[in-house]
């Protein structure tokens, strides 16, 4: 009897500091909804979740797919993108996932969406949202977030460095610009693509302190040193500069990537010789530093003994230049046939997931985990496309670019060794 008391207690005390903390909330002028009294919620949590989508609802001033016909009522679990779950605080049912990729809704992100606190995923992709990230979502829990192929645009949301469970940023093709928070390199985030955006900016020395595991810039305005702290990095695997304006060198320490697949700088003007060291990354599989203003002798250490499929006819030029044992065509002692088939098959059957899943507990989540869902059975950026495809592909079918990035589209990399990593 006394146990249950005590009990009670304890929830009275935990609800007492749970609705201090709304009236926090409540400070910020949330008057765009009114909620009817006649309304009953499951608990108090459901009830700002619905104060929430309702204002993002009055936000949404197109919904051609009618995501949102059916944000009606109290009962907030049921609304299409909108995932329930246990709150890890105290087990109550609240709003964790909120999912309207590919919706093509046009709005944008109120205020009020910061009352949805127990927040872990936020996915709006290939939507046309404008405005930017509003600086209430400070509180939320959010593991992942995912605006990509909008039109959000303005300065970096510095409101992201401050969502201290954030491990998935996602930016892709918007159009914000400036400069790039340093502090980002700081977060504890396993995926930075800010790629197809307006950046401009000079990568920071604290480069190396970021703990990411797949890091994609291309597209954007960065200029600049390629920092040296990059080979410090710890669990680098997938770095892509492509199409910005960096103009050193690459560090020379650079083979200490010993665990990165993908290295892509194609489209800068960098300067210089490609390190010897370049052949101690023994995990590449995708090279590219074409169209550079790289110098110098190409690295024995690459040219020969790989498994290239490709390469830029000036370089066959280059004096004392050495190609043996690639799988070239119409090069001299190649490998053979077998060997290279052998080779660019057997990559496609070990699939590694760049970032390990990590999702909250017990979410149902829109889309089967891993977030990085399966990216198209094609190399990154192989085809000159117009529109370019994305660098990995969002959950489902590939997004409709409506904003056109800023700089035409590279032509296909001329040197590369695309060894079908894509198939992870
Ligand atoms: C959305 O709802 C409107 C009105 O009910 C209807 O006319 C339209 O066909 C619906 N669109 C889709 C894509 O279901
Ligand atoms: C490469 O990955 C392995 C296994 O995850 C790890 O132990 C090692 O420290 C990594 N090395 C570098 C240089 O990042």
């Amino acid at each position: 009897m006394k146990k249950t008391i005590q009990i009670i207690l304890l929830f009275l005390l935990l609800n007492l500091s749970h609705s201090l903390s709304i009236s926090s909330h409540d400070t910020l002028s949330y008057q765009k909804v009114t909620v009817d009294p006649s309304l009953v919620f499951e608990n108090p949590r459901l009830r700002n979740a619905y104060i929430a989508l309702q204002a993002w609802k009055q936000a949404i001033l197109s919904d051609p797919f009618n995501f949102t016909a059916n944000w009606i009522g109290s009962n907030v679990c049921d609304y299409t993108g909108v995932f329930c779950s246990p709150a890890l605080d105290n087990r109550i049912r609240t709003v964790a996932g909120i999912d309207l990729n590919h919706a093509d809704v046009t709005g944008y992100l109120p205020e009020e969406l910061g009352l949805l606190s127990d927040l872990a995923l936020f996915h709006v992709n290939s939507n046309q949202f404008c405005g930017t990230v509003p600086r209430s979502v400070q509180p939320l829990k959010l593991f992942e977030l995912d605006l990509s192929n909008n039109r959000f645009a303005g300065k970096f949301p510095t409101v992201i460095l401050r969502l201290p469970s954030l491990k998935f940023l996602d930016f892709r093709f918007n159009e914000f610009e400036g400069t790039v928070s340093k502090e980002l390199f700081n977060k504890d985030l396993d995926a930075i693509f800010i790629n197809h955006n307006r950046f401009w900016f000079q990568l920071p020395d604290n480069f190396g302190d970021s703990p990411v595991s797949a890091i994609v810039l291309a597209n954007n305005r960065f200029h600049g040193c390629i920092p040296s702290s990059i080979v410090e990095t710890k669990n680098l695997n997938e770095i892509i500069f492509t199409n910005n304006g960096l103009n050193s060198c690459l560090p020379a320490g650079i083979g200490e990537l010993k665990n990165v697949t993908v290295f892509d700088v194609s489209f800068n003007e960098l300067v210089g010789a490609l390190p010897d060291s370049v052949g101690e990354m023994v995990s590449v599989e995708q090279l590219n530093v074409a169209h550079n203003k790289l110098s110098g002798k190409i690295p024995a250490s690459i040219c020969h003994y790989n498994f290239f499929t490709g390469e830029a006819r000036v370089c066959l030029g280059l004096p004392e230049f050495d190609d043996r044992r690639n799988c070239l065509p119409a090069r001299p002692a190649q490998r053979s046939p077998g060997q290279c088939k052998s080779f660019l098959c057997g990559r496609s059957v070990s699939p590694r997931p760049i970032v390990t899943p990590l999702p909250p507990p017990s979410l149902p989540s829109p889309t089967p985990w891993p977030i990085f869902s399966p990216p198209p059975p094609s190399p990154v950026f192989s085809p000159p496309p117009p529109p370019p495809p994305p660098v990995y592909t969002p959950p489902s079918p590939p997004p409709v670019y409506s904003p056109p990035p800023p700089q035409p589209p590279p032509p296909p990399p001329v040197y590369s060794v695309s060894a079908k990593m894509t198939q992870q």
